[in-house]
């Protein structure tokens, strides 16, 4: 099963942006972490990332019936996008919403996200481990269902 994994704005900086808050790893890390954790549940993955909404909802579509679930860090556009909500709605895939920071004990303005009225998992705060607890529930969801 493939799994579409999306970061959204700014994640490309990770590593360089706010330590303090998102650690020292840069997003290459992360993919290889992804990759590693991946191959070990037998999913395959597809590992992108945008600062562009539009590409992250042609992405979203597209996954529509090619890919068995979602990982998602949206990042900036937790808080903004219905577009970004509205994609994932019309993909009705397994979806799994990841924040590297705890975003419920940070600015008032990062405690709302569009996303988590779709998403059918939702963490935050357990940094880049994160990213790997997501695809092992997903592993488990997408052998549920087949
Ligand atoms: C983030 C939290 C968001 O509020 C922020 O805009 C990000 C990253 C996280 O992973 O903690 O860019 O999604």
């Amino acid at each position: 099963p493939r799994i579409l994994v999306v970061n959204g704005p700014n994640l490309n900086t990770l590593g360089q942006r706010e330590p303090e808050i998102y650690g020292h790893e840069t997003l290459a890390d992360v993919e290889t972490r992804c990759r590693r954790r991946a191959d070990q549940l037998g999913l395959d993955i597809d590992f992108m990332q945008s600062n562009h909404e539009g590409e992250i909802v042609d992405a979203i579509q597209q996954a529509r019936g090619t890919a068995a679930g979602i990982l998602i860090n949206p990042a900036a556009y937790s808080h903004t996008s219905v577009a970004i909500h509205d994609a994932l709605a019309f993909a009705e895939l397994p979806t799994f919403e990841v924040h590297i920071s705890q975003v419920h004990r940070r600015e008032q303005f990062r405690h709302h996200s569009y996303v988590s009225h779709i998403a059918d998992a939702v963490l935050a705060g357990a940094g880049t481990l994160g990213y790997e607890l997501g695809l092992e529930w997903l592993a488990e969801r997408v052998s549920d269902t087949n």
